[in-house]
C-alpha cells in the first residue's frame, strides 16, 4: 500500500507542476484529495491491514496529503500571478496613438437663417414672442376674422385634434395671444412651425415655418410697414435690393398686400430662380384690421398697427438655390454638413 500511496504522490506531483490553468488545477485538486478522490479511496482499505502497517500508513498518507495540498496552494498562486499578467499586457493602452475625432455638428441652415432674421428685427427694437403649435380654432381663424364659413378657411386645411382643437396653420395667432397680454406699445415678432394638410413634395410639406411680426402704436401707418420691411429685406439680402408691393387679400389685415424682392441673380430681368418674374415673393403684409384690434380690446380709434408673415423654407431655399423642400427634414448629413 505504501508504494501505491507514493504512486499517487509521483504522478500528482508531476500534473500539477505541468498544470496551465486554474480550472485544472482545481480538477487536479477534486481528483487526488477529494472525498472520493484517489487518495481516499485508497485509504478505504486500510481496513485489510494488519493492525501494525496500520499506523505507518496513516502517517505516509497524511505526509503525501499535506504535500500535494501545499504544491496545489503554491502552483494556484503561479498561475494567478500569470494569468493577471497576461491580462494586463493584451489590455495595455498606446498612449501615443493619435486620438479619435471628435465629430461636431452644424447648425441647420433653417435653424441659421431663422436666428438672422431674428437678429435683424431685435436690432430694430423687436422682441420674440412665443405661441403653442396646438392651437384652438379661436386664436387660428376666428379672432383673425377668418369664420366657420370663410373660404381662406379652404387653403388652410390642417389636422384637427376635435372640432375646436387644431395644429396651428399660421404663426398670425400669436397676435391675438400677445394683443391680448400686451398692451400698446407693441413690435414682436414670432418665428415657428406650422402645419397644413398638405401632400410631400418638391414645394410642399405638411410642417413648414413661418415668421409673424407685428406692431402696434398710435399713429403707425402703411409708410411704417414699408419702411421696415424695406430695411429688413436691405439687410438680410443686400443694400441694393428693391422691393415691391402688390395690393393682395388677408382677412386681418387691411389693406393688404404682398412683398416682392428683385431677383438677386438677375436683378429683375427674368431667370430660372425667379420663374422669369423678375420678382420673388417673400411675405404677406398690411394693416391690422380694426375688428382684429377689437376683438383684443385695443380700441382702433386710439391704435393703429402693421402685421406681416413670411414663410421661412422659401427664403432659405433661394438664398443657397436648394430645388427641393424634403432635404430640410431628411437629415441627410451629405446635406446638411454643407451648411
Ligand atoms: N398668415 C398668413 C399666411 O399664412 C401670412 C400673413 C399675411 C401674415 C399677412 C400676416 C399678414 O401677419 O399681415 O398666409
Amino acid at each position: 500500500m505504501k508504494e501505491q500511496i507514493n504512486e499517487i504522490r509521483e504522478t500528482a506531483v508531476k500534473q500539477i507542476n505541468s498544470c496551465q490553468k486554474t480550472n485544472e488545477l482545481t480538477n487536479l485538486k477534486v481528483e487526488y484529495l477529494g472525498k472520493k478522490g484517489k487518495l481516499s479511496l485508497l485509504l478505504k482499505q486500510m481496513g485489510k491491514l494488519p493492525p501494525e502497517e496500520r499506523k505507518t500508513v496513516g502517517q505516509l498518507a497524511n505526509k503525501v496529503r499535506n504535500e500535494l495540498e501545499q504544491n496545489l496552494e503554491q502552483k494556484m498562486a503561479q498561475i494567478k500571478l500569470i494569468e493577471q499578467e497576461n491580462k494586463m499586457k493584451s489590455e495595455k493602452i498606446d498612449v501615443t496613438l493619435p486620438g479619435q475625432k471628435f465629430q461636431i455638428g452644424n447648425i441647420h441652415p433653417l435653424s441659421k437663417v431663422m436666428k438672422e432674421i431674428n437678429d435683424i428685427f431685435i436690432g430694430m427694437g423687436f422682441s420674440i414672442a412665443e405661441g403653442p403649435e396646438i392651437e384652438t380654432d379661436y386664436y387660428n381663424f376666428e379672432a383673425l376674422n377668418i369664420p366657420k364659413d370663410h373660404p381662406a378657411r379652404d387653403t388652410q386645411d390642417t389636422f384637427y385634434i376635435n372640432d375646436n382643437i387644431l395644429l396651428r396653420t399660421q404663426t398670425s395667432p400669436v397676435q391675438i395671444r400677445v394683443m391680448e397680454k400686451q398692451k400698446p406699445p407693441i413690435r414682436i415678432i414670432s418665428p415657428g412651425r406650422v402645419y397644413r394638410s398638405d401632400s410631400v413634395d418638391a414645394t410642399h410639406s405638411p410642417v413648414f415655418h413661418q415668421i409673424e411680426g407685428l406692431v402696434v402704436d398710435k399713429n403707425i401707418t402703411m409708410s411704417d410697414l414699408k419702411g421696415t420691411l424695406e430695411l429688413f429685406v436691405k439687410k438680410l439680402y443686400g443694400e441694393d435690393s428693391n422691393v415691391k408691393f402688390r395690393p393682395h387679400h388677408f382677412p386681418f389685415t387691411e389693406p393688404s398686400a404682398e412683398m416682392d424682392v428683385m431677383c438677386f441673380s438677375c436683378k429683375g430681368k427674368g431667370c430660372s430662380l425667379c420663374k422669369g418674374e423678375g420678382w420673388i415673393e417673400i411675405l404677406g403684409c398690411g394693416m391690422v384690421h380694426p375688428k382684429v384690434l377689437k376683438e383684443c380690446n385695443i380700441d382702433p380709434e386710439i391704435y393703429s398697427g402693421f402685421a406681416f408673415g413670411l414663410g421661412l423654407e422659401r427664403i432659405v431655399m433661394r438664398r443657397y438655390n436648394i430645388d427641393d423642400l424634403r432635404l430640410f427634414f431628411e437629415n441627410d448629413m451629405r446635406f446638411l454638413s454643407q451648411f
